[in-house]
């Protein structure tokens, strides 16, 4: 995949509080093109796995819990500077320490249930856009 993409997730709090429509214009007025996009059930088998980096974190069970509580919409994303960019619009992964005008800030309602996920380079970029879909399910 080329390094000029991103993965993300809007996470199950935001897809409850019914801001999907709202974050995701946030991401295309941002310069983001989607270039594939579902809605998905995780299942805790699924989070846990998506997640394994954090396995030693003693947030991870809930963590786990959290992402499998209700449907994800996750997403590969493209723009020039892809991860940095993107994490640049999402704030810091504590709303309360996150600049105005992000998507945490406006959407997030805690550091554990944080509005969106955005991958932290380009390798986990791919690893986490091929966890999520299949070659024929990425446009262009
Ligand atoms: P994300 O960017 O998806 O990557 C790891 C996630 O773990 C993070 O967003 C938060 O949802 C969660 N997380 C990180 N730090 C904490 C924390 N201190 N307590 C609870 N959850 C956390």
């Amino acid at each position: 995949m080329a390094t000029n993409r991103t993965f993300t997730m809007i996470k199950p709090e935001a897809v409850a509080n019914g801001t999907t429509g709202k974050i995701t214009d946030m991401i295309i007025e941002g310069g983001f093109k989607i270039k594939a996009m579902k809605l998905k059930q995780l299942s805790k088998e699924e989070a846990g796995e998506f997640y394994a980096v954090h396995k030693e974190r003693p947030f991870y069970g809930e963590l786990v819990d959290y992402m499998s509580s209700g449907p994800i919409v996750a997403m590969i994303l493209e723009k020039d500077n892809a991860v940095a960019d993107f994490r640049a619009l999402i704030g810091a992964t504590d709303p309360a320490e996150a600049a105005e005008g992000t998507i945490r800030k406006k959407y997030a309602t805690s550091k554990a249930e944080n509005a969106v996920h955005g991958s932290d380079s380009d390798e986990n970029a791919e690893i986490e856009s091929n966890f999520h879909f299949d070659a024929e399910e990425v446009v262009g």
